[in-house]
């Protein structure tokens, strides 16, 4: 049995497998036809922060791939009331077939993964958010991987620069972790005090990344950039600090000018236009969020296919 909590959880020829079946999978929605593999198996969903992309992607994919979804929350299960997560892990697992949770301290899904019988998917924690790199980084190759008679050419992301503009925060850690495992650079800009730590990211290998003090020297060349929010979910105290510390880490047409011509800029959304990122830059025509957004559908109908029914095809 496989979790997914971090991003390293997959090896490379394990993301080229589910980057295929996210492509085939996508390419037959489309086409309506009905792919129902998943009939008569259950996805509990934990969240205990807000969300609409994964809520909506996870609990559609499970019902188009013909399986139902329970959705719980802090305030209306026991987990609000101080139930121990070792127990809501011992009993969810026993009534449903794979759980995706969304919370605070990543050490939390990993407890609820040592007690569960079934597969646990990250669908965000303070630290990680695989799911939304697993969604991006289909959906660069989508835009720029050739695809061969084995599908997407993985290896034409090695030497790549994706830069990284604004928080050191759970999107930060994954992307190192997939530039990592994938063989790709990350150019990585915050404000002083909210840097990457490599321990926290879980990398082996600090030279998949480089800091940059000034935002636009961190874009120069990037084949791909992205942000995020100042204040990501947990954080609202510091919202007003984090304002003034973040005022020069907006992604404007500036600094997309000195990435590549051909560069694409990628948001997890949701965003604050105006703060992390200028309207037109996520509205012009380099920006694929909306890609982005709906690549989340076909890449975890993807991960769930294979954590529950291994290699198909
Ligand atoms: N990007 C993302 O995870 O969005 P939600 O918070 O809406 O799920
Ligand atoms: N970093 C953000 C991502 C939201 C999808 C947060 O954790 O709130």
């Amino acid at each position: 049995m496989k979790h997914y909590l971090q991003f390293k959880d997959l090896r490379a020829e394990e993301y080229a497998h589910v980057f295929n079946r996210a492509r085939i999978i996508k390419t037959r929605f489309k086409n309506y036809e009905r792919y129902q593999p998943l009939v008569d198996r259950t996805l509990a969903m934990i969240f205990e922060k807000a969300s609409t992309r994964t809520r909506v992607s996870f609990e559609a994919g499970m019902y188009q791939m013909g399986g139902s979804v329970v959705h719980l929350t802090t305030g209306d299960s026991q987990l609000g009331r101080s139930e121990p997560i070792e127990d809501s892990a011992r009993v969810i697992s026993r009534m449903t077939d794979i759980v995706m949770i969304r919370t605070y301290e990543h050490t939390k899904i990993e407890r609820f993964a040592a007690h569960s019988r079934v597969p646990v998917i990250n669908g965000l924690t303070n630290e990680f958010h695989p799911c939304q790199i697993l969604a991006d980084i289909y959906t660069w190759l989508e835009h720029r991987a050739p695809v061969g008679a084995n599908g997407f050419d993985l290896a034409s992301l090695k030497g790549k620069i994706v830069a990284w503009v604004g928080d050191g925060n759970n999107m930060a850690n994954t992307w190192l972790q997939a530039a990592e495992i994938l063989g790709f650079k990350v150019h990585i800009s915050t404000p002083s005090g909210y840097g990457v730590d490599p321990v926290v990211a879980g990398i082996r290998d600090t030279s998949c990344y480089q800091v940059f003090a000034d935002p636009r020297e961190a874009c120069k060349g990037a084949d791909l950039v992205t942000t995020d929010v100042w204040t990501s979910m947990g954080y609202e105290a510091e919202n007003e600090a984090r304002k003034t510390a973040f005022a020069n880490w907006c992604v404007d047409t500036a600094m997309m000018s000195v990435a590549k011509p051909d560069a694409l800029f990628m948001h997890c959304l949701p965003a604050h236009r105006g703060e992390e990122v200028a309207a037109d830059v996520i509205d012009g025509p380099q920006s694929v969020v909306w890609d982005e957004a709906e690549n989340r559908l076909h890449a975890q109908k993807a991960l769930m296919e294979y954590l529950l029914l291994g290699r198909i095809g």
